[in-house]
């Protein structure tokens, strides 16, 4: 049975706070010695459909620092950018490597990746999810507020990729999350229907102020994701009032944790002095991207032990 990574719920409560307990122990000691190196004589493709830079970066050294050869691979430096199907990519990249990384589009992309491939695949980032991005979130949450239950999280912004991916941690770890988005940006109701099966407190207000109350952890993320880009206007709009300042940190805990997966547009969707803030943590959770990477890599090619 090979396994893909496509969401959290691949790894399921138990795998999911293993994986954040291998990105603790990856964290400290980088440059395992050779002993460590368990992707010795393994090669991962990682392909990217859309920009990256802290997912490529991360997956790219990840790879090398745990002994393997990554292979990036962008579309409009392959035949995936002139139309070659997935189904094919697939196909070929498993006779040449071990684990394929996949940033794309639609989900059913990676579901096509993962149904012709013979080996593992990850997904680096889909319009309707982002796992990889959330391990990091939720690596950096419990560092710094030592553990992940009892603590109030809330989402600012779209009911984007993000918010899904939050919205099923949620659900496997029994969080109570509020999301604030406008109406019409609403995050995937299957979802929000799936972590509330899974006994969560989910819950999507209109107000970001009720969000923010008493809050531990608040993210936010740009109004536009990427494929989204001439929808600027009319999102700046729409999500007006929806911007993490300082005047609505100040309903959040003290203690509180702020997080963005970045790139940040300041002055959009978060205040640059909150986002350059004492409650931030967002350089944490972009290095954390390194440590979880190294953990969803080892999880889905069998080498966890
Ligand atoms: N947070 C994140 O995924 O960043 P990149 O788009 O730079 O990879
Ligand atoms: N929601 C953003 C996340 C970027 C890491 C996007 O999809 O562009």
């Amino acid at each position: 049975m090979i396994r893909h990574f496509a969401s959290l719920s691949d790894l399921g409560p138990e795998g999911l706070m293993k994986a954040l307990d291998a990105a603790d122990r990856f964290s400290v000691g980088r440059g395992a010695p050779a002993a460590q190196r368990p992707l010795a004589g393994k090669s991962v493709a990682l392909l990217f459909e859309k920009a990256s830079t802290r997912t490529r970066i991360s997956l790219e050294v990840a790879v090398a620092e745990l002994g393997g050869h990554p292979v990036v691979v962008t579309a409009q430096g392959s035949q995936m950018g002139r139309g070659e199907p997935i189904r094919d990519t697939a196909r070929v990249l498993s006779r040449m490597v071990h684990a394929i990384t996949l940033r794309t589009f639609g989900e059913e992309r990676l579901r096509e990746m993962m149904q012709y491939s013979s080996v593992p695949v990850l997904n680096a980032l889909t319009d309707e999810s982002h796992p990889m991005q959330l391990l990091a979130d939720l690596m950096t949450a419990r560092r710094v507020r030592g553990a992940l239950g009892g603590l109030k999280f809330a989402w600012l912004g779209d009911g984007n990729n993000m918010a899904n991916s939050w919205i099923e941690a949620a659900g496997l770890l029994g969080l109570e999350l509020v999301l604030a988005c406008p109406e019409g940006y609403d995050p995937s109701a299957r979802e929000l229907l799936r972590a509330k099966e899974r006994g969560a407190r989910v819950s999507v207000v209109r107000q970001p102020a009720s969000a923010l109350e008493g809050a531990d952890v608040v993210s936010t993320d740009v109004f536009a994701s990427m494929g989204q880009e001439a929808e600027q206007q009319r999102r700046l709009e729409a999500f007006r009032g929806f911007m993490l300042s300082r005047e609505l940190l100040a309903r959040a805990s003290k203690d509180v944790v702020v997080l963005h997966c970045l790139p940040a547009h300041r002055g959009e969707e978060i205040e640059e002095e909150v986002l350059e803030g004492p409650r931030s943590f967002v350089w944490d959770e972009a290095e954390a991207r390194l440590h979880t990477a190294k953990a969803a890599l080892v999880w889905a090619m069998g080498l966890d032990g």
